[in-house]
């Protein structure tokens, strides 16, 4: 009984002295000119799945669960948004050339096709609103191709009102 005792106690420190390495969780500013939805087409449907499976981690607009607050979790999620933000950040959409938002277009297609996104372990405590069906990934697809297709046709008509101006 003692040594149950002992062991208790020293995982109740463990967990305490975890949770004193602490990660900034404040969501940056949103300017919403920067916004995918100010730079892009997004019909609705893309957006509310933008919404309920990918933002938490791929925008400024995370909303973080209490269990966010508490270590390990705390790590590990404030890890993921910050990478997730500095590889794809829908709230900086303005903020990327015209390439980048082409390879991200066909990322986003590849992920969510591929079941890569969202990742599957937020899917659990995201039930049923992160589980994409096959007709969303369809339409999230269709949208990442025509955004990618007028994204090229607009940098060919740019560079070509630079060539008749030679
Ligand atoms: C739980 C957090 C989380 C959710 C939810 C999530 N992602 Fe991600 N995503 C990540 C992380 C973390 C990475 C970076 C992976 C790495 O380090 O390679 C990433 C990477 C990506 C990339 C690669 C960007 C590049 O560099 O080319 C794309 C595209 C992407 N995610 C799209 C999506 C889409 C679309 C959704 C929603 C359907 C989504 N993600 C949902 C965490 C998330």
């Amino acid at each position: 009984m003692q040594k149950l005792y002992s062991i208790a106690l020293a995982l109740i420190g463990a967990v305490g002295l975890m949770n004193l390495a602490r990660i900034d969780r404040t969501n940056p500013a949103v300017d919403p000119a920067q916004a995918i939805e100010a730079h892009t087409r997004v019909p609705s449907n893309v957006a509310g799945i933008f919404r309920r499976a990918c933002q938490d981690c791929h925008s400024d607009r995370t909303e973080w669960p209490w269990y966010s607050a508490v270590a390990p979790f705390h790590w590990l999620m404030s890890a993921d948004v910050y990478a997730a933000r500095s590889h794809m950040n829908l709230s900086a959409w303005g903020r990327y050339t015209p390439e980048e938002r082409t390879n991200r277009l066909i990322g986003i297609c590849e992920m969510v096709v591929g079941n890569n996104m969202p990742l599957w372990y937020y899917k659990p405590a995201h039930y049923p609103s992160a589980w994409l069906s096959e007709g969303d990934k369809k339409a999230v697809c269709e949208w990442a191709k025509e955004e990618a297709v007028r994204l090229q046709v607009t940098q060919n008509l740019s560079s070509e009102k630079g060539d008749t101006k030679r």
